[in-house]
């Protein structure tokens, strides 16, 4: 097998071509043994009935508990089964047709703000839908916009926090010692440190106006009334750790998700065409309205391709707790595995013309027809919570965005994906913002 570490550090540019086309690509070298796993029934195995076996991976929870605690992304065990059932109600809260006018006036606003920039103003795509994600979630969680000062605060930590945080590199993941994590750069520790005391101060705000008799129903709410089968809320520090989850876990996947979506249709003419007169067709001038979701299934189509090519979350990494096998193949105590959506994706066997961007194959389709082979939202009873909130976010987003801009992007063949917190692009996707016309 070939390893092209010395060409990029990146993982996603390091992954032997044996990944693409095998089962079980086992990786020989370094500190601990290192198993990529394409299998799908193996994935059903790790995702589903051993997933006890294989909790969250060192290296994930040494780069992300700094910022999140032992909240819902990176819990095991009891825990996390104790604090799923304590979110449950807070879960139906966000029903999708209660979020849907949160997410509509964010949008709104943001539109507002392209809008009343020059025609031809060169942005960075990705610093553009990081912000409107961040609105959104922030809505959703705290009833406030982002621009206060709190919020801004929150997400110009996190944009640091994603920028600064370590590409997922092969070298480091075989110098690995899960006995021995490294500890976060202090750079990121500080970041980390400035989000969670700026949601500690919007929580003490939140126990002074609920003392002064105010009402609110939002997640933060839900979070604060939930018990669990004591009795017990919540302590300030375990909802600290809910809250930066959803906070990260709710913006950093779907600006990727978009910024992606939108930089491959500026490549794909004839689906933009088809996007805008789907879009044309069904909205024309009236505002979009929560009934429009379900009826767009060009946009949708086009939106789960691009998440298919381009899925934010590139790798999901566990650790096996003991000794283990997968078929025949030995798997020691502490190896590292990765299941890793960027290559089941593109896996050679379940796809036919992989590499080729054909939303088609979803048009029609539901994503569960695809089995494990499409795992963007991960799989079995880990996988993500906001997948549908995503969906419907991305969907409103795409929408508003291309019936009033055009967009052109800078030297596209200088855009290259780099794997952090979700996977980016190393330059931010400058892009050429063009208004279509006045509305
Ligand atoms: C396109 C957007 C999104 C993508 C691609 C995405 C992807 C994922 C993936 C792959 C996981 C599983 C991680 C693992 O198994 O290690 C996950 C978990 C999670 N996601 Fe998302 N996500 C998205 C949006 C959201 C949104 C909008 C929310 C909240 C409103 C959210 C909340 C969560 C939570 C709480 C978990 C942890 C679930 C648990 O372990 O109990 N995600 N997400």
């Amino acid at each position: 097998m070939q390893l092209l570490i010395g060409r990029s550090p990146d993982l996603l540019f390091t992954l032997p071509k044996d990944c693409y086309t095998k089962d079980i690509v086992s990786v020989p070298v370094g500190r601990r043994p290192v198993f990529i796993v394409n299998h799908p029934e193996t994935l059903r195995r790790l995702f589903g009935d051993d997933r006890a076996s294989y909790p969250k991976s060192d290296l994930m929870i040494s780069t992300l508990a700094p910022l999140l605690g032992d909240g819902v992304l990176l819990s095991a065990g009891r825990r996390w089964e104790h604090d799923r059932k304590m979110l449950e109600p807070a879960f139906m809260q966000m029903r999708l047709e209660a979020l849907f006018p949160k997410m509509l006036s964010a949008i709104h606003d943001w539109i507002e703000r392209l809008d009343a920039l020059a025609s031809d103003q060169i942005v960075s795509l990705e610093s553009e839908l990081s912000r409107v994600t961040a609105d959104v979630m922030f809505r959703i969680l705290f009833s406030q916009a982002i621009d206060g000062e709190a919020a801004t605060t929150i997400y110009h930590a996190f944009t640091r926090f994603q920028h600064h945080s370590p590409q997922f590199n092969l070298r480091v993941v075989l110098a690995s010692d899960p006995a021995r994590p490294e500890p976060l750069s202090p750079v990121l520790q500080e970041e980390a440190r400035k989000i969670r005391g700026t949601i500690e101060q919007l929580l003490i705000q939140r126990e002074t106006q609920l003392a002064e008799g105010k009402d609110f129903f939002d997640f933060t709410q839900a979070l604060i009334d939930a018990r669990d089968t004591e009795g017990n809320p919540f302590s300030r520090s375990e909802l600290i750790d809910q809250l930066a989850v959803f906070f990260l876990a709710g913006h950093e996947t779907t600006a990727s998700a978009l910024a992606w979506c939108f930089f491959i249709l500026s490549q794909q003419p004839a689906w933009l065409a088809q996007l805008r007169s789907e879009i044309d067709e069904r909205l024309g001038e009236k505002p979009f309205t929560y009934a429009d979701f379900k009826q767009m299934p060009i946009t949708r189509a086009v939106f789960r391709e691009s998440m298919r090519l381009y899925p934010p979350v590139a790798f999901l990494t566990r650790r096996a707790l003991q000794e283990d096998h997968f078929g025949k193949l030995r798997i020691p105590k502490d190896s590292f595995i990765v299941a890793s959506p960027w290559l089941v994706h593109r896996h050679h066997t379940f796809w036919s013309h992989a590499d080729r961007f054909e939303p088609s194959r979803f048009i029609g389709q539901d994503s569960a027809s695809f089995g494990g082979n499409y795992m963007p939202f991960g799989l079995g009873a880990r996988a993500c919570t906001g997948a549908m909130i995503a969906q419907l976010e991305a969907t409103l987003i795409l929408c508003e965005v291309l019936r009033r801009f055009s967009f052109k992007p800078m030297n596209p063949e200088r855009v290259f994906p780099v794997s952090r917190v979700s996977v980016r692009s190393d330059c931010g996707i400058p892009v050429k913002l063009i208004r279509r016309h006045t509305r």
